[in-house]
């Protein structure tokens, strides 16, 4: 799940992320339901992080392929599976020696800042008909945690909050776009809330800032970004704490697209 930006250092925590981050594969679980992925099929699984989907996908039958930009995911994925096929490669500028039967991406395409290459890619990665079944942060996805970010940031003397975001959440009409400009096809897309529950009580939300929110407290002493955290709790308690836990206001983009037969490419 990690990508090339976010991950030059490799900064993801294989081990953080399995164990306190789980809901991110478990809530992909029923985003292989719509993939369907049939015995004999190839499948790329992009950003597969620690190997858990990846392998739920070879359970159907398929032969399947999981990449990740972070060497740390790649080892751990094959500690966990050591009969799958997983390789280190950028979601953006990758190349395979044989086209796929699908692409499938679970959590990964918010974090690429390259979507045209990364489109490029999938479009030549897959079969004309080939499909592409995707679920990544939609528009306004954790809005009221980066609306937060931004003010706690410029409170604490740091007023560059905005530009320091390295998310990117489309609308389905956006990206859309954009995958048709690649000979992708959108064939169903859905936009929706998933408030989701951050494990670790009432440190859940400064755990999953210490996990994801690199971007932002790059080069901010440690004094500093506790207060920025501490800022943020304080806003954001009445909206996402409840009953001792927090829920993180994600908006999730889930689309299928087909790699265009008449496109040519
Ligand atoms: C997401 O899955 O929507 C997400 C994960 C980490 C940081 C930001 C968004």
């Amino acid at each position: 799940m990690a990508t090339s930006e976010e991950s030059t250092r490799d900064s993801w925590n294989a081990g953080l992320y399995d164990n306190k981050f789980a809901f991110i594969w478990e809530y992909g679980s029923n985003l292989i339901d719509l993939l369907d992925p049939q015995p004999g099929e190839t499948v790329l699984d992009i950003g597969c992080g620690t190997g858990h989907l990846t392998r739920a996908i070879a359970e159907r039958g398929a032969n399947v392929i999981g990449t990740d930009f972070s060497p740390a995911m790649i080892e751990q994925a094959r500690a966990n599976y050591p009969d799958i096929r997983f390789e280190v490669a950028d979601a953006s500028n990758f190349t395979l020696a044989e086209p796929v039967d699908a692409i499938f991406s679970n959590a990964v395409f918010h974090w690429v800042h390259d979507q045209e290459g990364a489109a490029a890619c999938l479009a030549r990665a897959l079969k004309p008909g080939g499909r592409f079944v995707a679920e990544f942060g939609g528009k306004r996805n954790v809005g009221q945690i980066i609306a937060a970010a931004i003010d706690a940031m410029r409170e604490a003397g740091y007023p560059d909050g905005a530009e320091r975001n390295p998310w990117y959440y489309p609308s389905i009409a956006e990206h859309a776009t954009l995958l048709e400009r690649h000979g992708l096809e959108t064939t169903s897309a859905v936009l929706f809330d998933r408030p989701t529950l951050l494990d670790g009580g009432a440190a859940g939300l400064s755990l999953w800032l210490e996990m994801f929110g690199d971007s932002f407290f790059a080069g901010i002493p440690e004094a500093t970004r506790q207060r920025i955290v501490a800022i943020m709790e304080a806003r954001l308690r009445p909206a996402l704490f409840r009953d001792g836990s927090w829920y993180a206001d994600y908006r999730r983009l889930r689309l299928v697209a087909r790699r265009d037969v008449s496109s040519g490419r």
